[in-house]
């Protein structure tokens, strides 16, 4: 078999129904079909996709791996307390990681290591930018230690932050932090 080729490329209309099927296969947790809409059509969602080039026509444009993320006001996140505020350097933002995820044949090769590195790269071009962050549910050891592993820093336990089918489970607030004098 030929050696996979990933590419990222940006995520667009015609991603819809793959985006979903995936985010159904490996999340837990349902998302509103008003969030794909965003995310295909670039609403205020920024989103990379992961393709792999070497696979054989019709597969080769197919996702096999996406991040999806938003940007927003410091000070209206739940870590606007960690944040360092400067006047003159405009409103300070930070970027929120929404969903990150491969699909389980592709795992293993470093590809949500690169996927989160574009949502970094891409906060690094932000000068107001101030960090990246996201939650995780507490028992998801992988990305755990991919976020570790990538100098995220833990924050906080949330207790019962996650309601999965009427069980209620914990998550670790990660941050990256960016632009810090
Ligand atoms: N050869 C061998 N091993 C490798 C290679 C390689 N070339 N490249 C990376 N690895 C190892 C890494 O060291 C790491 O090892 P470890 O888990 O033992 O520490 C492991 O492979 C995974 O690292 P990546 O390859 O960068 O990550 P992957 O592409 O496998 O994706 C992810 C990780 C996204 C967590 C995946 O398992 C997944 O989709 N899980 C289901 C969905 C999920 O949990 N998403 C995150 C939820 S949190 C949120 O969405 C904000």
């Amino acid at each position: 078999s030929t050696r996979p080729s990933i590419c990222f490329r940006p995520i667009n209309p015609s991603d819809l129904e793959r985006l979903e099927q995936i985010h159904r296969d490996i999340f837990p947790i349902r998302y509103e079909s008003e969030f794909f809409q965003n995310v295909v059509n670039g609403g205020d969602i920024l989103s990379w996709a992961a393709v792999d080039r070497s696979r054989p026509d019709g597969l080769s444009d197919e996702l096999i791996g996406f991040v999806t993320a938003k940007i927003g006001p410091a000070k209206e996140t739940e870590i606007s307390d960690l944040i360092r505020y400067d006047s003159c350097k405009g409103e300070e933002t930070l970027v929120y990681i929404l969903t990150l995820g491969v699909v389980e044949s592709y795992r293993k090769r470093g590809i949500a290591k690169l996927l989160i590195k574009e949502v970094i790269k891409y906060a690094c071009s932000i000068p107001a930018c101030r960090g990246v962050y996201l939650h995780v549910i507490a028992h998801n050891s992988p990305a755990i230690r991919l976020y570790k592993r990538m100098s995220f820093r833990c924050v906080r336990r949330l207790h019962g932050f996650y309601i999965i089918n009427g069980q209620h489970f914990d998550s670790f607030l990660f941050v990256y932090f960016i632009n810090v004098q």
